[in-house]
């Protein structure tokens, strides 16, 4: 069978050539997206004269005719056409005869393929969207839940401070907000029509791209041919809002892997979201969250994979560029996927209250608070903060908390020091008096609760 493009080629190509340049395996699932970008290309054409009123209804009952066959898994796949757009091209004319050799009048797979890319992207955007919205959704609903749960705060990995559950919780809320903010930036740079860039140059028929765009629900064009088809920042924009979700992703993940082990036992998986071991009888291991820690690597790969392509690139199009379509479905699917399970993950994990709370005992985590306490007696922060690092060193050696230490005790190390020290020595109060905005008080972490309740609500 001859390839569409054949004209000036004296005999078909090598088996081998056309195996390895073919994107046919991957590119199909971008049929829909192919065929709604044909009929608005044909409405346009007959609109502006260049194709009749009939021939276009044949160009459209013929697409649609390719539609349902795919649904129905009967469309002749063949790889000898290369892609999905030459494949539904090809079954057009067969279906529909010679009108099918008009539809790609003033167009090219360059500026059509990049079409479909926007369309597909734009849509599944707004899918991920869906789902860290429920994400989102799932910990501020548990944050909600279990507000006045104290658990140690970390730095280095530390104990650090008291902080509420909540609050340590909600941090990642604010982390996936701002993903679905780059989410909504991505839809923004999607909403380009390349068609009518025809190759590169734009075209010598009278097109009308605008009412195109109108059709398809995109507000702007492409203000230049050239870059119209060799631009894939927007496929990069969606690659690197992925890679930033999949890393937020796994760093909770590596929380709870961490903080459900023995050591910890601050979480336990719900037995959906956890797996046995094959020798080992007693295991309950935390798979899922593993693999949402190790499901991060491919989207950050997939986001360098496409960097490394367009890097160096000369315009306009290039085949290379035909390299955008796996690194794209596959971190599209990864997203998804880890939004959900990860969305399963914490409405369903059991927390343990009691655990959190002793494992603050003999941290010293209260430290901050006894230099807070003797600043506010009149004592100089650097000198205050010694002065407690030094009833530290003493409480480890009595192998006591601070807030164990007596009042005579403690004023060894200051006479400062009264019976209203132990009101300040209190994980409740220290908790209490931190404020500022955005702080682990209950009331400032309700406020938190609340404007992101509103941010879901007003999506
Ligand atoms: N399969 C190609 C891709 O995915 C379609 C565009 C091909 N254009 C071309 N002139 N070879 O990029």
């Amino acid at each position: 069978m001859s390839k569409l493009w054949g004209g000036r080629f004296s005999a078909d190509g090598g088996q081998r050539a056309e195996e390895f340049t073919s994107s046919l395996s991957f590119d199909k699932r971008l049929y829909r997206q192919d065929i709604q970008g044909s009929e608005a290309h044909a409405r346009m054409l007959a609109r502006q004269g260049i194709i009749s009123e009939e021939e276009c209804a044949l160009i459209i009952g013929g697409l649609r005719q390719c539609l349902s066959e795919i649904e129905r898994g009967e469309f002749p796949f063949r790889q000898e056409f290369e892609d999905i757009h030459l494949n539904i091209e090809q079954r057009l004319t067969e279906i529909i005869g010679p009108a099918g050799r008009k539809l790609h009048t003033g167009r090219s797979r360059n500026d059509q393929v990049t079409l479909d890319m926007h369309l597909y992207i734009r849509s599944e955007c707004q899918e991920v969207l869906l789902r860290l919205r429920s994400l989102q959704q799932a910990l501020v609903d548990r944050a909600a839940e279990h507000l006045g749960v104290i658990m140690p705060g970390f730095t280095h990995f530390q104990h650090a401070q008291p902080v509420l559950f909540s609050h340590y919780l909600m941090a990642y809320f604010w982390m996936f907000q701002r993903d679905a903010e780059r989410l909504a930036f991505c839809l923004n740079q999607v909403d380009r029509l390349p068609l009518g860039a025809a190759a590169l140059a734009g075209t010598t028929y009278p097109l009308d791209p605008s009412s195109v765009a109108r059709e398809l629900g995109f507000t702007r064009l492409y203000d230049n041919s050239i870059d119209a088809v060799s631009d894939r920042d927007y496929l990069l924009e969606f690659l690197f809002s992925a890679a930033v979700m999949g890393m937020h992703m796994s760093r909770l993940a590596e929380e709870l892997v961490v903080g459900s082990s023995r050591e910890f036992s601050f979480y336990e998986m719900d037995d959906a979201f956890a797996t046995g071991s094959s020798i080992m009888p007693q295991k309950k291991n935390p798979d899922v969250c593993e693999l949402l820690r190790g499901k991060s690597g491919r989207l950050i790969g997939n986001l360098v994979s496409l960097l490394v392509v367009l890097k160096g690139l000369p315009l306009a199009y290039n085949s290379d560029m035909q390299e955008d379509k796996e690194a794209v479905f596959d971190s599209v699917d990864t997203v998804k996927a880890c939004l959900s399970m990860l969305t399963g993950v914490i409405s369903t994990m059991k927390l343990n209250p009691e655990r959190m709370r002793e494992s603050m005992y003999r941290d010293f985590c209260l430290a901050t608070e006894l230099a807070d306490y003797l600043a506010q007696k009149g004592i100089a922060f650097r000198d205050a903060h010694h002065i407690a690092g030094r009833a530290v060193a003493f409480a480890v050696n009595k192998g006591v908390d601070i807030w164990e230490l007596t009042l005579s005790e403690l004023r060894a190390f200051s006479d400062v020091i009264d019976e209203d020290v132990y009101d300040c020595l209190n994980y409740e109060v220290a908790i209490q008096r931190r404020t500022t905005p955005g702080g682990t008080s209950r009331e400032n972490v309700e406020q938190q609760i609340a404007k992101a309740r509103a941010l879901l609500e007003a999506k």
